[in-house]
């Protein structure tokens, strides 16, 4: 393991939850901390890379070496990704992005009037498939979190992504996954595999970062 492994490179990667508003004062999101992303990028710029960090709501602090962008919605989320594509080598998707946010936004807190409601819902653009699909296209992780059926899901969003490697993340288990301290994943790639017992999720970070940075290399030479 070369620590400075990925020195000088120039990594992108989404982290944390997206929060998708309904009215002035309500979101749709989920359980995400930012944990996971948060920790690769900390490994990331550790082994020497020039990471920004594309963060939705998070309670963390921004790791040393670290620029942090703050965003909200998976569209900002989506916007300021693809404004460091110029520049990117490397992008690692970990956000739990949004896949749908609700069709308008009310200007005026909506009042319970009704028995029950309805919100239409709109998907939300992908962003690590439109990353995989760009013309200065980065070496493209993404992360698969599924609470079945985990690795032929995995090795669906790996193939229709267009992705380099996909890390399978089991979120049925609460002791690894969403705001989970520890994690324990399976990495993905064309023809192999490979899989991290849990572990916490900084150690496990750079056991990633150092797999992440192999296949880097590799896809370069
Ligand atoms: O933040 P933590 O609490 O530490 O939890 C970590 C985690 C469980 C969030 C993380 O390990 C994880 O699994 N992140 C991916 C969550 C997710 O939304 O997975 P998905 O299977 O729905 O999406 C697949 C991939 O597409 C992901 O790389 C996701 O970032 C990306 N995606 C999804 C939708 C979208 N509109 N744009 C995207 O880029």
């Amino acid at each position: 393991f070369n620590s400075r492994s990925l020195d000088g490179v120039h990594l992108t990667i989404t982290a944390g939850p997206t929060r998708e508003a309904i009215d002035p004062v309500r979101y749709i999101s989920n359980h995400s901390s930012g944990k996971m992303g948060y920790a690769l990028a900390a490994a990331a710029a550790d082994a020497g890379a020039i990471v920004t960090l594309i963060s939705g709501p998070t309670n963390l602090p921004c790791p040393e070496r670290v620029t942090r962008v703050d965003t909200i919605s998976a569209q900002d989320m989506f916007d300021a990704t693809m404004g460091t594509l110029d520049n990117c080598q490397l992008f690692i998707g970990c956000a739990a992005v949004a896949d749908y946010r609700p069709s308008s936004i009310a200007e005026q807190k909506i009042k319970k009037d009704n028995d029950s409601m309805h919100i239409e819902l709109v998907r939300n653009p992908d962003i690590v498939s439109t990353v995989a699909k760009h013309s200065k296209r980065p070496i493209t992780v993404g992360f698969a979190a599924e609470t079945q059926d985990l690795l032929h899901y995995a090795r669906g969003k790996l193939e229709r992504k267009n992705l380099d490697l996909i890390i399978a993340n089991d979120v049925s288990n609460t002791a690894i996954g969403f705001n989970a301290n520890d994690n324990a994943v399976t990495a993905i790639w064309k023809d192999g595999d490979c899989q991290i017992p849990q572990m916490g999720k900084s150690q496990l970070a750079a056991q990633l970062i150092s797999l992440i940075a192999e296949k880097f290399f590799a896809a370069k030479n």
